[in-house]
């Protein structure tokens, strides 16, 4: 898809002044395919600055305003993942497409609320579970399934060195349970996606998290006691056979890079933490292509792209809403199994 023309400029809101500054609003803008024409962020001042950086005529902390900002087409959600339901059902009300963040919402019956709200308005609904879409993690799908077969023993294994000091990171929501914050929604999220695209249903998942760091002061210097975890650590086993292990510690001393590694009952495939990746059938030398790029921009292009085509032409949107129902069924199980320590069957989401 990428380099598809795209014509006829969808007008699009980003409700969002971090991921959605950052990432989102230089992607949309670049595109032929997407006029931004207003961002939200919570403070009006902030939300003036990141329009007039952008170019684009609306900068608003008000919601109203911005849904009602002239010949608006579509969102982009990009708040504290507890806000995605309200705004997303508010502008699928408004008949607006909606592009939501991952995960989708606080829990899956929020999760429900938004693609019911979608499906009532007959808007596309789209969610950005882009990371999977970026070369390396793509490269890691194709040869998962030319080569593994069945799996046995899948790991995912992260280690970020981001949160290891109370000052390396202000309090925000981010760290704050209440509002959605942890590493699980960050990464934790994209890998349980990764997974659950390459190997289908998980039966059941056992889950362990922790607070690392259990104090930091908020920009303006208040100390607050961190709820939402910076590491865990998540034993899954797939419906089709085979277990799954998904770790993040953000707090370490040295950062690595990702590992990826999957044994099957016909062969192998890992991404080291150079991003090269290795893979052969039983009885072959694994072979190695890369180091592979893995770019965020890139990726949300794709999904930009796919929006577009999903509102344009008609075509079904990568990753679409349900995907987004999947994994959140697989994080609401996660959350369970840590709280109570036990296994826990995630709800089917069909
Ligand atoms: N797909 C990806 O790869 C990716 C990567 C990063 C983030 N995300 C997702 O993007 C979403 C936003 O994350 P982020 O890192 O961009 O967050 P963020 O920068 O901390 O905040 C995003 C927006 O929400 C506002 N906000 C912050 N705390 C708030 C609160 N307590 N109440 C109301 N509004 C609040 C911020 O306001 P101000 O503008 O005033 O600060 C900002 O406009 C999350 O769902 C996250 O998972 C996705």
């Amino acid at each position: 898809m990428l380099g598809t023309p795209m014509g006829n400029a969808v007008k699009i809101a980003v409700v969002g002044g971090g991921y959605g500054a950052k990432v989102a609003l230089p992607v949309f803008g670049a595109l032929e395919g997407f006029e931004p024409i207003a961002v939200w962020s919570r403070r009006a001042e902030r939300a003036q600055e990141l329009a007039g950086e952008a170019g684009i005529a609306l900068g608003t902390a008000d919601l109203d305003e911005l849904f009602d900002c002239p010949g608006l087409e579509a969102v982009h959600v990009a708040t504290p993942v507890t806000l995605h339901t309200e705004v997303a059902i508010a502008a699928a009300r408004r008949g607006l497409h909606v592009l939501c963040e991952k995960p989708l919402a606080a829990d899956l019956a929020g999760a429900r609320r938004i693609v019911a709200a979608v499906e009532a308005a007959g808007v596309v609904g789209a969610v950005n579970y882009g990371r999977r879409l970026q070369h390396a993690r793509e490269r890691v799908l194709e040869r998962v399934r030319e080569t593994v077969g069945r799996p046995r023993m899948v790991s995912v294994s992260l280690v970020h060195t981001d949160h290891a000091e109370p000052g390396s990171r202000p309090f925000t929501w981010v760290q704050d349970a209440a509002m959605g914050g942890g590493r699980l929604q960050g990464y934790g999220v994209h890998d349980l996606d990764l997974l659950s695209e390459a190997f289908g249903e998980v039966e059941a998942v056992a889950a362990a998290t922790e607070v690392g760091v259990a104090e930091r002061a908020t920009p303006d210097g208040a100390q607050q006691r961190v709820t939402a975890e910076d590491a865990y650590a998540l034993v899954l086993r797939f419906r089709g056979g085979g277990l799954g292990l998904v770790s993040l510690v953000s707090t370490a001393r040295h950062a690595r890079g990702d590992l990826i590694e999957v044994h099957g009952d016909s062969g192998t495939v890992r991404l080291d933490s150079e991003r090269r990746l290795w893979s052969g059938r039983a009885g072959e030398e694994l072979r190695c292509e890369g180091p592979l790029k893995a770019s965020s921009k890139d990726a949300f292009e794709r999904v930009a792209r796919s929006f577009w085509s999903a509102i344009r032409e008609g075509s079904p949107p990568d990753p679409p809403l349900i995907e987004g129902l999947r994994v959140q069924a697989l994080l609401d199980a996660v959350r369970a199994a840590d709280a109570e320590r036990r296994w826990v069957v995630p709800e089917s989401v069909g």
